[in-house]
């Protein structure tokens, strides 16, 4: 890895919000030295509050931490009400369709829109607060929308990215217990209609909790109708009064559930509450993005996600700016489209996956001169480790060599950034994400909380409770503490652990090393291993399965599967290896969404297990890498099946 820094440059320091590492280390003494009052402060002077909060922070029940008790306010206030003064003409989101069509919604349309859709969802399909509501919808403003109208009425949204299938939309809508679902007939990707209603219809069918299912139209295409059930908001949303009274909400009320893929078992829908998330996400927008009042800001995620919830829509929103929101995929029609987005929409800041970075720098290295980027001014990645190439890359050809580069490192469960440079303060070293942001109590420990030495690689902990911090999860407080809290202890507490490994730099730099357990990163999305296992299972065949990620030079890993058969190919019903596969995959669609599917299987005679029968994965991981088998193999039930297994996965 180049050993080059990259030091803000002295035009963008002199207006950033924070402009220098002796800034950036005043705010984080604050912290340290009185880490409530920091807090306190921050919360008192950027949330509009209906009633003060009486109490900064209550961790006597930790890891169950309240921030901002007694506290009440709306969050849809806080992104839209609070505007209306100085910025109702201003855009709050600009629209682009797949196909190019567009849409400005400025602040005073924005509040009128959420109230209308908030009535509807209050009167007409007598949504309460607490209640559950899943979004299931394409990336258009209507998304946007039912989250701030959810919000408004202090239900609680659960977004189901839209490529899920239909098994695991009904798994969600059943954990949630929800009672309405948001959904579109479908949107259009590549110029191609696609749909999501009848996943809605297959996902509900059957015993369901959900009385009633709301349908924005978007492309069009024909679908089924169930009187009585489902809505048309078009017909609906007409003749919704344009206020809506926003509900007082408790600063720890739910806010949402989002599901993400644990190590273990199902989906756990992480939660997150209200004044702390969206204190965060404003506070991150401001200083990590340094998004100033004329700035048009793009970021390419998916509100399905994480990232697409604080900062597409939240973050952007709370601090005021406007936020640019996008139907497509930046490689339709021609390599060009995010460039020509980015001038057409004279953006300013762009934020994105290496994936995506990775995936247009294939697609022509010279590609981005062809358009007049000169508006950028920050650029940002997020999701997974940056390689160097794609790192200059979008450094040189992207940015002009010109704008810093914020790798932002953070999770679902840690609603907003955690781990990034300041781009007017922090000088960059490509592919690290440098320090925990001021208030972030963010080290590298071993099991036992000590800290570890720079060059050692540890566990990636958070050692006190912050406020845009997870919650729960839904329905299971045994799994939160043991999920986050269970791992590494110090001074004789659980502590947050992010389940990533990381080491420090001679500097005190962090580069995030990866998952140590077994979550797959495909593209910047999370997989767990036991779901892509359990999908597989339901095949008949197959006796046993073990799945592991492969370095991929797009993707950043790739899901390997390795199968042990019930009965020989030719005792089987199938008549070829490659026919299993394709069954496999298919079966991959119909439980989990394409995002899961299967670059590689392979068929063994069995698994490398311990004489207690737990699968080495490390030995399996080893293998998918092409790597030499270095570990101690002595312990295991029988090691001669490693040499047949790499034999086999050596043809793939
Ligand atoms: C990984 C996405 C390296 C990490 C916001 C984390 C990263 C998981 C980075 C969370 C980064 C995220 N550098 N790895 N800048 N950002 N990750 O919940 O493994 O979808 O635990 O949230 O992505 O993924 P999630």
């Amino acid at each position: 890895m180049k050993k080059e820094i990259f030091k803000p440059s002295r035009e963008f320091a002199k207006d950033a919000r924070i402009k220098n590492m002796c800034e950036y280390q005043e705010l984080m003494d604050a912290a340290t030295d009185d880490y409530e009052g920091f807090w306190g402060g921050f919360a008192k002077e950027k949330i509009d509050w209906i009633e003060p909060f009486k109490n900064v922070m209550d961790e006597s029940n930790f890891p169950f931490v309240k921030w901002f008790e007694g506290g009440k306010l709306n969050v849809s206030t806080q992104c839209i009400d609070r505007h209306l003064g100085s910025r109702k003409n201003k855009a709050a989101i600009l629209f682009e369709g797949d196909r190019g069509d567009k849409q400005s919604i400025t602040y005073l349309e924005l509040y009128y829109n959420v109230n209308r859709f908030a009535n509807l969802l209050k009167n007409d399909f007598g949504v309460k607060k607490g209640d559950r509501v899943v979004i299931y919808m394409p990336m258009i403003p209507e998304a946007a929308y039912a989250m701030l109208a959810c919000a408004r009425i202090g239900a609680i949204h659960s977004i189901v990215f839209g490529g899920f299938s239909a098994e695991a939309l009904r798994d969600r809508v059943q954990d949630a217990n929800a009672k309405v679902v948001i959904t579109a007939d479908g949107a259009y990707r590549k110029s191609k209609p696609y749909m999501l209603k009848p996943v809605v219809d297959e996902a509900i069918k059957g015993e369901t909790p959900v009385e009633k299912v709301l349908v924005v139209k978007r492309n069009n295409e024909k679908i089924e109708w169930h009187e009585g059930r489902d809505f048309s908001y078009d017909e609906l949303i007409k003749d919704q009064p344009i206020e809506c009274e926003p509900e007082p909400m408790d600063a720890e009320d739910p806010l949402f559930l989002l599901y993400t893929s644990g190590s273990t078992g199902k989906p756990k829908g992480v939660q997150h509450n209200q004044a702390g998330y969206i204190l965060w996400a404003q506070m991150t927008m401001e200083w990590v993005f340094d998004v100033k009042e004329n700035d048009t800001y793009w970021c390419t995620a998916d509100i399905g996600w994480i990232t697409g919830h604080t900062y597409i829509v939240y973050g952007p929103l709370a601090m005021g700016a406007t936020t640019v929101m996008f139907e497509g995929v930046p490689t339709y029609p021609d390599a060009g489209r995010a460039w020509k987005m980015v001038q057409d929409y004279k953006i300013s800041q762009f934020y994105t996956a290496p994936t995506a970075i990775r995936v247009l720098h294939n697609m022509g290295e010279h590609e981005p001169l062809k358009y007049d980027l000169s508006s950028l001014k920050v650029l940002g990645t997020v999701g997974e480790p940056i390689d160097p190439p794609a790192w200059e890359w979008y450094h040189e050809e992207v940015g002009g060599g010109r704008c810093p580069i914020v790798d932002t490192y953070w999770q679902t469960e840690t609603g907003g950034h955690v781990i990034s440079p300041l781009p007017g303060a922090t000088p960059i070293k490509p592919g690290c994400a440098t320090l925990p942001l001021p208030g972030i109590m963010a080290e590298i420990v071993d099991k036992d909380g000590n800290k570890k030495e720079p060059g050692d690689t540890g566990f990636l902990c958070i050692t006190r409770p912050w406020p845009s911090m997870i919650r729960g999860i839904w329905g299971d407080e045994d799994r939160f503490i043991k999920s986050y809290f269970g791992d590494v202890k110090q001074n004789g507490r659980g502590v947050y652990f992010t389940g990533d490994g990381a080491n420090y730099d001679e500097d005190g730099y962090i580069t995030i090393t990866g998952r140590t357990d077994d979550v797959i990163n495909v593209s910047g999305h999370r997989m767990g291993t036991a779901e892509v296992e359990a999908a597989l299972a339901k095949e008949d065949e197959v006796a046993e399965v073990a799945v592991v990620g492969r370095p991929h030079p797009i993707k950043g890993e790739s899901i390997f599967a390795y199968v042990v058969m019930k009965h020989s190919l030719e005792e089987s019903r199938f008549d070829s290896y490659e026919a299993i596969e394709k069954e496999m995959n298919e079966i991959i669609k119909k439980e989990i969404g394409n995002i899961a599917l299967c670059d590689h299987i392979v068929f063994v005679p069995g698994l490398p297990k311990t004489r207690s029968g737990k699968i080495m994965r490390r030995i399996l991981r080893s293998i998918a890498k092409g790597e030499e088998i270095t570990q101690d193999i002595s312990t295991l039930e029988d090691p001669s099946i490693v040499a047949k297994i790499a034999a086999l996965a050596k043809e793939k």
